[in-house]
């Protein structure tokens, strides 16, 4: 790493700026510090501590602000890492955007359509890039599936389905005010947790055309869903399930089966768990750890390293990052077809959505 980083002078990178200091901010600037081309310059929490110990953990040099509009004001910013809760985000994506920053986005874009197109309107209007934050699509396990499927390996695509039994306790609910509310997580199993296996099938699978679904809440004393199902049919013909929880015990990491008439792979968190083609033996390796499955804080930093340097490579060389708003807007889409469905009934809904099926409730 020593001599990855001597390739870059620290003058040559990009001043980041981290919006929200809370769980996942401090992860965004580890990332930071691990990446060649991005150095951290300055963060900001409505919370004073938070920012000043984030600051004063990662400095010297780093400005801790309270108001977003101070640390968007600072020259030193280049770009920044919306951390706030998900509800907020594109009004911080837009508040970026308007002071000229290029804009990296944790999951999910929004949690509603008119709020993201807003916000990924903001960036093509305010000519900056503005990228969304997936880190299992940047996992060489995925790279490997994704080619696979690509390239016919598996045949004509015939299921994909995407297992997400996670669990998180009383206290987990408890320790934001913001978490499992319709104002701002917008949603619970699927809209938090769930939205990265979703986002992984859809890149895996292609569009989903409609979807039938039940999204209950079982165990946990939350408004919004702490459990769901959903009967999917992709575009491409393809059928396929998605289960979402937070509510089971011990919790698993995601399972994405992909299977073809030639052939099935199966990814179990960042590992390809059964690489079934005929002629092929491809080293399946047994999931390591299950990830953040029942510990939010057990997230790897790899994926974030990754987001921040595309980023950094996007605004260098003038071209849209690796997953641009319209990318991390298409799970959200599908989580609010499911909810939708499931207010119904578990009547069929057919995507795309309008905004007027952009509704919260289950
Ligand atoms: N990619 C991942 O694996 C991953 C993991 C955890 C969280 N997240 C996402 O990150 C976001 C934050 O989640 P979290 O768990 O860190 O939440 P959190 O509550 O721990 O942190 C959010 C922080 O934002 C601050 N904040 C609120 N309004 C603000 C404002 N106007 N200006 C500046 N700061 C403000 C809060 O004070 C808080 O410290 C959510 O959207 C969540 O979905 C992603």
């Amino acid at each position: 790493m020593a001599t990855r980083k001597a390739a870059a002078k620290k003058s040559d990178r990009v001043g980041w700026g981290i919006i929200g200091c809370g769980v996942i901010g401090p992860y965004h600037a580890t990332s930071i510090k691990e990446t060649r081309t991005a150095k951290l310059v300055a963060c900001c929490d409505v919370i004073p501590e938070r920012a000043q110990k984030l600051a004063a953990d990662f400095g010297p040099g780093v400005k801790a602000y309270t108001r977003l509009d101070e640390l968007l004001a600072d020259p030193d910013v280049v770009a920044v890492s919306v951390c706030t809760p998900s509800g907020m985000h594109s009004e911080h994506v837009i508040a970026a955007a308007q002071a000229g920053k290029h804009i990296l986005c944790e999951k999910p874009l929004d949690i509603r359509l008119k709020a993201i197109d807003e916000a990924i309107a903001a960036a093509r209007e305010c000519n900056v890039k503005l990228a969304g934050v997936f880190q299992r699509r940047t996992y060489e396990s995925t790279k490997k599936v994704r080619e696979a499927v690509r390239t016919g390996k598996l045949g004509k695509l015939v299921l994909g389905d995407a297992y997400q039994k996670y669990f998180r306790s009383h206290e987990y609910y408890a320790s934001g005010a913001w978490r499992a509310t319709w104002e701002l997580d917008g949603g619970g199993a699927l809209m938090n947790q769930g939205v990265h296996g979703i986002d992984l099938l859809l890149h895996l699978m292609g569009p989903v055309k409609r979807l039938s679904a039940y999204a209950r809440r079982l165990v946990r004393n939350i408004p919004v869903e702490d459990t769901a199902v959903a009967i999917l049919e992709f575009e491409n013909g393809a059928v396929g399930v998605i289960e979402g929880t937070t509510s089971v015990t011990p919790g698993y990491d995601c399972r994405i089966e992909i299977s073809g008439d030639n052939g099935t792979i199966v990814l179990h968190g960042e590992k390809i768990e059964r690489w079934d083609i005929p002629g092929e033996a491809e080293a399946t390796e047994e999931a390591a750890s299950q990830g953040a499955a029942a510990d939010p804080r057990a997230i790897s930093v790899t994926g974030h390293v990754h987001h921040i340097e595309d980023l950094c490579a996007a605004i260098k060389e003038d071209r849209e990052p690796e997953i641009p708003g319209i990318e991390a807007r298409r799970a959200v889409e599908v989580i609010k077809a499911i909810y939708l469905s499931s207010r119904n009934g578990g009547c069929s809904v057919e995507l795309p959505l309008s905004y007027e099926d952009d509704g919260i409730g289950i």
